[in-house]
């Protein structure tokens, strides 16, 4: 007999097969029941004729709990109307962990509980999905820049130094010293990028904000690309492609998954480089013109965001927002230095901001001034602006929000749902 997994039952149709894996559910009557299982690679349902199975190998059938570990063997028949294509008529079922009284049951739970159990609620259908799609987009991500020539470079997750504003730190105390989690690996891909060109980090980035959105986490990932000797264009042309080549990927790679989410994927097919382009100034007039209280020098809540994506069918750039709202080093426009060389990548769809990217500020004394107005503490920074010293050249960086494009891509509306185990502001735990 041979062993193998529910996303390969395609290569044993007709044959007799064992699966190690779980009882995620059952229905049964007294002739018949309908065991659904799922082993990690996907779901399936077996069924169990009392009249053709050993009276013990029945009951079994019919008395697991739900979440009970089994050994199932059964001959794989095809079902066009089952998601995986198959179904197994069960031959034996051995247990290897009897479970009673699962508390996720079929019928509705709060979210609150949900997330309480989120240890046990990941292997759910849909929980299931949403972070298969997500290891996907991973390994999608990977495989770009790893095939664009671009280095792995890891940054520090603890740091003296603040990047993105000084208000949403996490503050360690490192051996009586003051350190912070890191919400960026920015300036250290700045350095990175000198040395080997283009590289980019992949880790987790930690904000302290008090935020309640569907949009926010405390602790989330971020893919952080940059490249010495590219301006603000060559960034978003970047953008543009690494975003298509994901969303490509994840069209090719997990139809099952969006499809179990009911996912449109016609949205998703229309992705496609290159993106359009609207200056922050032109986002103001579009929001204006549309009955919106919104003062130029502002910056966009989740509100604005949904409305301006709203009006293109692709992710949107929003270039050369003014200096004051944004960040310290990015790079002035050189025909109005009021406003920078930046822009956010918005999803379509009403997921907002999912890319934050600039040209880098490459002179000294520009820099020094910015860090100085900014008020960060210099002699943390030394080694930062020893870049504009020995080698300085204009680049460019972006850093992709992890969890905000599974969420966008998956279609779903939180994104507490995004990460396997989500940080918020109420909680660490499990
Ligand atoms: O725009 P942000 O703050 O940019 C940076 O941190 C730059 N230093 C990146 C760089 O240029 N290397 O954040 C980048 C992206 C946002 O567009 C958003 O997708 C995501 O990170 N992000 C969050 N995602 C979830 N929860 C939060 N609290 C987030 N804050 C930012
Ligand atoms: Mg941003």
């Amino acid at each position: 007999m041979t062993e193998t997994t529910i996303n390969k039952l395609k290569n044993h149709e007709a044959k007799e097969v064992t699966i190690k894996g779980w009882l995620f559910n059952k229905r049964s009557s007294g002739k018949i029941a309908f065991l659904q299982i799922r082993d990690g690679t996907g779901f399936v349902q077996g069924v169990a004729v009392k009249n053709e199975l050993p009276e013990d190998v029945f009951n079994l059938c019919k008395e697991i709990g739900q979440e009970s570990s089994v050994i199932v063997t059964g001959i794989v028949r095809k079902d066009e109307r089952a998601p995986s294509g198959y179904e197994l008529s069960v031959t034996d079922i051995k247990p290897v962990s009897l479970s009673e009284e699962y508390p996720i049951t079929m019928k509705e739970h709060g979210i609150e509980f949900l997330m309480d159990h989120r240890h046990l609620w990941i292997r759910h259908p849909r929980q299931h999905a949403i972070l298969k799609i997500r290891s996907q987009i991973n390994r999608a991500i990977r495989e770009f820049l790893d095939g664009e020539g671009f280095v792995l470079i890891e940054s520090p997750i603890i740091t003296a130094n603040s990047c993105e504003g000084t208000t949403n730190l996490f503050e360690l105390n490192y051996f009586d010293q003051k350190a912070y989690l890191s919400q960026t690996g920015q300036l250290y891909n700045e350095a990175a990028a000198i040395a080997f060109g283009k590289v980019y980090s992949f880790g987790p980035t930690f904000r302290a904000e008090k935020s309640k959105t569907r949009r926010h986490l405390n602790e989330f990932w971020m893919i952080e690309p940059e490249m010495a000797y590219y301006d603000h264009k060559a960034n978003m042309e970047l953008q543009e492609r690494l975003i298509e080549y994901i969303v490509s990927s994840v069209l090719e790679n997990c139809s099952m998954e969006l499809k179990t989410l009911k996912r449109d994927v016609s949205r998703l097919e229309k992705v496609k480089a290159p993106f359009p382009r609207i200056t922050y100034d032109e986002a103001v007039k579009m929001l204006k013109n549309n009955g919106f209280d919104f003062e130029w020098g502002n910056d966009f809540g989740a509100p604005d965001e949904t409305f301006i994506a709203e009006q293109f069918e692709k992710p949107v750039f929003v270039e050369k927002f003014p200096a004051k709202i944004k960040a310290f080093y990015m790079e002035p426009d050189p025909e109005n230095s009021s406003v920078i060389l930046g822009a956010d990548l918005l999803a379509p769809e009403g997921y907002g901001e999912i890319i934050g990217g600039s040209q880098r500020i490459h002179d000294y004394d520009l820099l020094l001034r910015k860090i100085k107005e900014e008020g960060l503490p210099l002699k943390d920074y030394q080694w930062y602006l020893d870049l504009r010293k020995y080698g300085s050249v204009p680049h460019s960086g972006f850093g992709l929000g992890l969890e905000r494009t599974v969420a966008w891509i998956c279609g779903i509306d939180h994104i507490r749902e995004t990460i396997p185990f989500a940080r918020t502001l109420n909680r660490v735990t499990p």
